[in-house]
């Protein structure tokens, strides 16, 4: 530690903060990074009003037209930073095998030397002229025996807000920690130290990226990025890499997954939970409005991105949304494809890359059917029609986010702070495909399912740093948060639904869907959105051992007499379109189901493999 800037440093500890560990932690880390000052966040409004205020000065952020966006804010990032950066993240696991071979490993102590230790190591002075902002936040309702606490030191005042929003943040987190609670431990910096007389910049940030995972002491560090997820610790660092590890140990699972309750209009009330990759529209999904002819239906939001789910004393799997917000992804959303999702955002939102509107307001592609006349776009630039026209300039990035409370949204279930969770009846896992995979498919049973969100493939999109448009396998769309080995991920999957299985728990159906599936004319052929009810309703009716289908290769799907029509013209022919079988098709997905297989061939469980060849035998016959 370097004992002459600690001891020209004030820590500020406020006399509320009782935690020696946390105390000399922050102390450590003011120390290393040489911060200029410490501030300990309360979490209260007035306090969230003053850094916006702060950022606004320092140009990080621009203050929206309060009639037209009241209490919003706009903040334009760097453009080289912009999304989470995958190759640059890190599980740093004792033995590499642990990691597996779909994360990015270094040895431990080669990291810790590179960030924390060395002589040259990254952190070492990287606040110098910043100050330490300390986080306590809770992951999931605070004293919820599913939630879990930690505290996010980052010199980055546009995490503190942020995570204000995403998290029950600030001193009742404290309070709950007590003297010597438990806590992860999460250090970021933007990794732009300000020497004497150097002008900051609006979006400081760093070439140099790090995010790296201690999974064994359930530690955080995070360098040279301000972009949500790799920079709000809390989200993917923590409730998805390091929490996969502690459901790992623990007997639990934290994934991928909104959370959503559906009723019906006899009152009946079901949870689903479903995994999509990043930008697949889970939050359009978590928010759902049910289409003409589903009247007295209704969808409500528990969470919109990350679920963690642990078996209650009655052998059913209770999920809660750890997060307290919606970091979602703004291009493409707008009155007709989400206005649940619109009206959660006409106030109290932090804008990321966006554009500007003359009028002190924020646009982006696909917000309106006629862009405005001019605007600023998210690099700071003129934008206008013609000129998109002929740059192909976008306003927005498409990577572009807002940050907004779970309370703004209108149908925000009444169940979605219950610390006590909900009952999962039913999990989707759904890729982004254009080709193969149907509609809909019900696994005949858990290691179906298993298999099912085992071999996940899809389209890759903006939300991620790289190629766009390429389909990958992506694993319980938890390729990029899986903190641990893949096949021992699917393991411990497999083993949760026998030891429920063997205590005589009915486990939730698993289901496998495809909204995305294109026509010879390159255009999607279901209308997905409001329409995706028509294929929830059919799901939930099997779960009530209510509804038809027919058996396949894959599993069993609703032929089109299944489904309910009434307010939506949709021919069978196209439903053919959607749901059909190609077997040639599924022969070449099963190759890149091998190929996957080959990848995690290192403990990839015996079950899987048996499966594969009960597919490769039906599509044989
Ligand atoms: C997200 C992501 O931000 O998955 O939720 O990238
Ligand atoms: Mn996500």
């Amino acid at each position: 530690m370097n004992r002459p800037v600690l001891e020209g440093l004030r820590l500020n500890t406020p006399a509320y903060v009782k935690h020696a560990r946390l105390i000399n932690w922050v102390a450590e880390v003011a120390a290393l990074t040489e911060a200029q000052e410490v501030y300990w966040c309360d979490g209260s409004q007035a306090e969230y009003d003053r850094l916006c205020a702060q950022l606004v000065k320092a140009g990080t952020f621009k203050k929206l037209n309060p009639e037209l966006r009241p209490n919003s804010y706009l903040a334009c990032s760097d453009p080289s930073d912009v999304a989470r950066v995958e190759d640059r993240t890190y599980i740093c696991s004792k033995k590499k095998e642990d990691a597996g071979p779909t994360n990015n490993w270094m040895d431990p102590a080669e990291m810790r030397a590179l960030l924390q230790t060395g002589p040259n190591a990254l952190f070492r002075g990287s606040m110098r002229g910043r100050t330490l902002y300390v986080v306590p936040f809770s992951m999931g309702p605070l004293g919820s025996p599913i939630a879990h606490i930690g505290v996010e030191l980052s010199d980055s005042p546009y995490v503190a807000v942020n995570m204000r929003i995403m998290t029950r943040m600030g001193r009742a987190v404290l309070d709950v920690l007590g003297e010597d609670g438990d806590f992860v431990p999460c250090v970021h910096t933007v990794g732009a130290p300000i020497e004497p007389g150097q002008k900051d910049v609006s979006w400081p940030c760093n070439k140099t990226k790090y995010i790296v995972h201690y999974p064994e002491t359930h530690e955080i560090w995070s360098y040279g990025s301000g972009y949500g997820g790799n920079a709000l610790l809390g989200k993917k660092c923590f409730a998805l890499r390091i929490a996969s590890t502690m459901g790992r140990d623990q007997g639990w699972l934290a994934e991928h997954m909104l959370v959503l309750g559906v009723q019906s209009p006899d009152g009946r009330k079901h949870h689903v939970a479903a995994a999509f990759p990043s930008a697949c529209g889970k939050t359009n999904f978590a928010m759902l409005i049910p289409p003409s002819g589903f009247e007295g239906w209704k969808v409500t939001t528990i969470g919109d991105d990350i679920a963690w789910i642990k078996p209650g004393k009655d052998g059913r799997l209770y999920a809660i949304n750890p997060e307290a917000g919606y970091f979602g992804v703004a291009p493409g959303t707008n009155d007709k494809t989400n206005p649940n999702c619109m009206a959660s955002l006409k106030r109290d939102v932090i804008f990321t890359n966006v554009a500007l509107t003359d009028d002190g307001d924020v646009w982006w592609e696909g917000m309106t059917d006629v862009p405005p006349a001019h605007c600023i776009d998210w690099q700071g630039k003129d934008w206008t029609p013609a000129i998109a026209k002929e740059t192909g300039a976008k306003a927005a990035h498409p990577n572009a986010r807002f940050t907004v409370a779970a309370t703004n949204n209108p149908v925000l279930d009444p169940e979605w702070d219950n610390p006590a969770g909900v009952a999962i009846d039913a999990f989707i896992f759904g890729g982004r495909r254009s080709t193969t995979v149907p509609l809909v498919t019900e696994a005949r049973n858990w290691v179906e399912g298993v298999y099912m969100a085992a071999t996940m493939g899809s389209e890759t999109t903006a939300a991620a740093a790289g190629q766009q448009g390429v389909v990958r396998r992506d694993p319980f769309a938890m390729l990029p948060f899986a903190g641990y080995n893949m096949s021992d991920y699917f393991q411990h999957w497999l083993d949760l639904g026998k030891k429920l299985e063997a205590g005589g728990a009915r486990l939730p159906k698993i289901y496998c869907v495809n909204w995305f599936r294109k026509g010879a004319d390159g255009k999607f052929v279901w209308p997905g959105y409001g329409e995706n009810m028509r294929v929830l309703k059919w799901m939930l009716e099997r779960v009530e051992g209510r509804a038809q289908g027919a058996e396949h290769v894959f599993g069993v799907s609703p032929r089109y007499e299944d489904l309910q029509w009434n307010g939506l013209d949709f021919s069978p022919a196209q439903y053919d379109s959607v749901i059909g079988i190609d077997k040639a098709a599924w022969q070449q997905e099963l190759k890149l189901h091998a190929e996957l297989f080959q990848q995690l061939a290192f403990h990839l469980p015996a079950d899987l493999t048996a499966t594969k060849a009960r597919i490769e035998e039906r599509l044989a016959a």
